[in-house]
């Protein structure tokens, strides 16, 4: 499929006649249209906490949440610049909500996902509930859903936010809307989706037309229980250490139909087999220190940085102390569509 077509003059005629109709050739394209493997415009890339943190309160001086809307810093890929993407296929960004600040409510087709870095006590409403965030929690605003923020403590609070955008985009499918209200009226106690949906209890007549997981806050100090109660058992996977995805109760697939979510433990001294995967991933470790290689570069780092790994790029993680890693990627989406595909490098 990789060959260069010569060209002649006759055929270099021929396309400039054809291009003024709108046509083109594909046996000119076909190399960079159908590759052997993945070719990726995106980069291995890390962010540091800290940098990204301090600037984000220089943010929170010139601008409110309630002007911006959103007070958020995107990651953006060193080669997807000007594109808001992190991958080809997902968004990142960074949001601060700074003490007695209100995020308006608003809703979108895009769906998004919280990973909570910094601060305790900020709320997030979604559907009429409000739930109070902790760092390490994983929150979901599904699709369509009214979502409002807002921080009634004396600390600042930094989230990482996770979005389909670029997958919404592809398929021209975006819509959204303000309330016209900072904050949507609150129909449901705290703590009720939980309590219907996340105890291995289904409501027995429940019908849901959503593909999103009713349990909007996963909290992290279950999903470190779960981890540290897995550590005692299970057998660690030689590319993964002791990997979780979060799921959806109500289906048991991923608990959000565009982006999977994953929480693994990386034990003191863990050195990780070498592993690829087409779903380009966003990393965020939440505890512990160590470093990834990936591809031919090596990225150190601690809790609350980010890095992103890209599609069929080899990764490999080594943890100094107990390391949790959060992560998310499109796999659900590639996994639907018959496309994932992994590589486990003949561990
Ligand atoms: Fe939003």
């Amino acid at each position: 499929m990789d060959h260069a077509i010569q060209k002649t003059p006759e055929r270099e005629a021929f396309y400039r006649k054809i291009d003024g109709e709108n046509l083109s050739a594909l046996w000119n394209v076909m190399g960079d249209l159908i590759t052997p493997q993945p070719k990726s415009p995106c980069r291995p890339h890390l962010w540091r906490f800290d940098a990204i943190r301090s600037f984000m309160l220089e943010a929170g001086k010139l601008i409110t949440a309630k002007e911006a809307e959103r007070r958020v810093l995107i990651l953006e890929n060193p080669g997807l610049r000007g594109q808001s993407k992190i991958t080809t296929s997902l968004y990142a960004g960074v949001q601060l909500v700074m003490p007695g600040e209100v995020a308006p409510a608003h809703r979108h087709t895009q769906s998004a996902l919280r990973f909570i870095l910094e601060g305790r006590g900020a709320y997030t409403a979604v559907d009429g509930e409000r739930t109070v965030m902790e760092p390490g929690d994983f929150v979901i605003t599904p699709s369509m859903t009214w979502h409002d923020h807002g921080n009634d403590t004396s600390e600042p609070m930094f989230w990482l936010d996770g979005l389909d955008i670029p997958m919404v985009q592809f398929f021209d499918a975006s819509f959204a809307e303000g309330l016209g209200e900072d904050q949507q009226p609150i129909t449901r106690p705290s703590g009720d989706s939980y309590a219907r949906y996340g105890h291995n209890l289904l409501p027995v007549d429940g019908k849901r037309a959503s593909q999103t997981s009713p349990v909007f806050n996963y909290p992290y100090t279950r999903t470190r229980e779960a981890l540290e109660s897995a550590r005692k058992m299970d057998e660690w996977d030689a590319c993964h250490g002791l990997k979780l995805r979060y799921s959806n109760p109500v289906t048991g697939d991923f608990a959000m139909p565009t982006i999977g979510t994953f929480a693994q433990l990386l034990p003191k001294g863990f050195k990780s087999a070498r592993y690829r995967a087409t779903d380009a991933t966003v990393f965020a470790p939440i505890e512990g220190r160590g470093r990834s290689r990936i591809g031919d570069q090596t990225f150190e780092w601690g809790p609350r940085d980010l890095f992103v790994v890209p599609s069929w790029h080899w990764v490999t993680h080594e943890a100094d102390e107990d390391a949790v890693l959060f992560s998310f990627s499109d796999r659900p989406v590639q996994q639907k569509l018959d496309l994932f595909r992994e590589d486990r490098g003949n561990v």
